[in-house]
């Protein structure tokens, strides 16, 4: 058993998005245990519809000038001060996970996998939540740029379905409010 603090239901409703981090390193290990954990997730057919591109110790520098090229089009017109300030977001983070899927030709096939790896996800964000470790899912448009899939060696017939950034933070934002159930639920056979 492993030192699990929060309960399933704290878990998830004390989870947060976070986008500020305050640099702190996130060890390889407890990021590893942390996948190791996730993939526990269900899945049709038992497909395990994903795998890992992972960065969290000293290759977050290579990473870093790959991000550049991609989010920050104008890094080259940059002052160094200004580059620094606009990569912030991306050096911020003490880790990385980009998780990807394939994209099975079979409509139903792909969305089962899409769905079971968006399960996986949710899995890595509560494990993390509970060592104190925040985390993002991001889905920027450069994910599917061939030259950026390129770099982080995605074949063909595969998809970056997350830029999953996790790591420590200072502060917690405050929650997203969520529509009541009351507002989404119909008993079954009573109109709305
Ligand atoms: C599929 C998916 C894609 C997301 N993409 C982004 C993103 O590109 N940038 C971002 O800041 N947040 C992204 N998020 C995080 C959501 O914005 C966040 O979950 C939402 O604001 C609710 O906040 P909470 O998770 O703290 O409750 C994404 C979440 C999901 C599930």
């Amino acid at each position: 058993m492993t030192n699990q603090s929060l309960s399933v239901r704290d878990a998830i409703i004390q989870r947060r998005s976070i986008k500020a981090y305050n640099g702190q390193p996130v060890e390889r290990e407890e990021l590893l245990t942390i996948l190791e954990d996730a993939v526990w997730a269900p899945n049709h057919q038992l497909r395990e519809p994903w795998r890992f591109v992972v960065a969290c110790g000293k290759e977050l520098f290579d990473l870093y000038e790959v991000l550049k090229e991609f989010a920050i089009p104008k890094w080259k017109d940059l002052t160094a001060e200004d580059l620094e300030k606009q990569m912030k977001k991306f050096t911020t983070p003490g880790g990385y996970v980009f998780v990807i899927v394939p994209e099975d030709i079979r409509q139903k096939e792909r969305l089962e996998d899409y769905a079971a790896a968006s399960m996986l996800i949710q899995n890595v964000q509560l494990l993390a939540w509970d060592k104190g470790i925040g985390s993002c899912w991001k889905t920027p448009g450069f994910l599917d740029n061939p030259k950026f899939r390129e770099a982080l060696g995605v074949q063909s017939g595969e998809r970056i379905i997350s830029m999953l950034q996790l790591g420590y933070y200072d502060e917690m934002p405050k929650a997203a409010k969520r529509t009541s159930v009351d507002k989404l639920i119909t008993i079954f056979g009573e109109s709305k």
